[in-house]
C-alpha cells in the first residue's frame, strides 16, 4: 500500500466511525427517553411496563450486504437512505397492552418522528411472528450539526420474544430451509404464545383492579417518597401543615 492509499484508508476509517457513531448517539438518546418513561410510569401506575431493552448496531459487513441486495450505491447518503435498521432497539414488555402504551408514549414525544408502524400483532406474519415495529427519526446534536437519524424499534412481549429467538435459531440452523413439520409446530407455538399473552393480560387486569380497591383503604408508607431507589422522608414541616389543613377541614 502506498502512502496515498494509507491516507485514504485512514480517512475512510474516520468517516465510517463518525457515521456509525451518529447511530450510536441516536440509540443512547432513545434509551434515555425510554428509561425516563419507565421510571415515570412506575410512579404513576405502580408497575413497570418494560421488562428490558436491548440495542444493537448493524455491523459494517451486514450494512454492505444489505446495500448490495437493495442495489444502492456506495455512499453514506445512500446507506442512510436505503438501510433503516442500522440502529436497532428491542423493547420487551410484560403485557400486550404495554406495547401500545409505549407506542403512544413515543409518538407523543415532540422531537421524535414516527415514520413507519408495522403491527405484526394485529396482523401476524404467516409463520406466526408477532411484534410491533416502529421506524423512528431521532434528532442527534453534534458539535457542528444536527442530524435526524433513523432507528428501528421492535416492541414485543416476553412470550413473543421467546418465540422469535427460537424461530431465529431454527431458521439459521437449517440455513433458511426449515422442514415443514417444524414450520407447522412453530406456527402452533406462536398461537400458544398469543393465547398465553391474552391470559396474562386478563390476570394482570384483575390484579390491577384488586390493587385499586385496596389502595382506597390502606395507608402504605405515606411519609416516604422513593426516587432512584433512594428513600426520602417527607419534611416534618410539610406533615404538620397537612395535619393542620386536615384538622381545619374536619372542624368545618
Ligand atoms: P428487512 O429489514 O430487510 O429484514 O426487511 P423488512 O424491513 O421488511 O423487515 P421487517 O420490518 O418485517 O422486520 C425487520 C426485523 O424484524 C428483522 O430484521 C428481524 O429482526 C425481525 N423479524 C421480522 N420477521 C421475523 C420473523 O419471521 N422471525 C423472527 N425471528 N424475526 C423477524
Ligand atoms: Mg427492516
Amino acid at each position: 500500500m502506498n502512502a496515498l492509499q494509507v491516507q485514504q484508508l485512514k480517512q475512510f476509517k474516520h468517516d465510517i466511525t463518525r457515521f456509525m457513531m451518529m447511530y450510536k448517539f441516536a440509540l443512547d438518546a432513545l434509551e434515555t427517553k425510554i428509561e425516563i418513561l419507565k421510571e415515570e410510569f412506575q410512579l404513576l401506575h405502580d408497575y413497570n411496563p418494560i421488562e428490558h431493552t436491548k440495542s444493537r448496531l448493524k455491523s459494517p459487513e451486514s450494512i454492505m450486504k444489505k446495500l448490495m441486495r437493495k442495489g444502492g450505491d456506495f455512499s453514506f447518503h445512500s446507506i442512510k437512505y436505503h438501510i433503516q435498521d442500522i440502529a436497532g432497539l428491542r423493547i420487551t414488555c410484560s403485557f400486550r397492552s404495554d406495547i401500545y402504551r409505549i407506542v403512544d408514549m413515543l409518538g407523543n414525544q415532540r422531537d421524535l418522528t414516527v415514520i413507519q408502524v408495522k403491527d405484526y400483532i394485529k396482523h401476524p406474519k404467516p409463520n406466526g411472528y408477532q411484534s410491533l415495529h416502529l421506524l423512528l427519526e431521532v434528532p442527534v446534536f453534534m458539535s457542528d450539526r444536527e442530524e435526524r437519524v433513523c432507528v428501528e424499534v421492535q416492541i414485543r412481549t416476553i412470550a413473543m420474544d421467546f418465540w422469535a429467538s427460537l424461530e431465529h435459531k431454527i431458521f439459521y440452523k437449517y440455513n433458511e430451509d426449515v422442514p415443514s413439520r417444524l414450520l407447522l409446530e412453530l406456527k402452533e407455538a406462536a398461537d400458544s404464545a398469543a393465547a398465553l399473552d391474552r391470559q396474562m393480560e386478563r390476570l394482570h387486569r384483575e390484579i390491577e383492579e384488586l390493587k385499586e380497591e385496596r389502595a382506597g383503604h390502606g395507608e402504605d408508607d405515606v411519609q416516604q417518597i422513593v426516587i432512584n431507589n433512594q428513600q426520602f422522608a417527607l419534611p416534618s414541616v410539610l406533615l404538620e401543615l397537612i395535619g393542620e389543613t386536615a384538622a381545619g377541614e374536619r372542624s368545618k
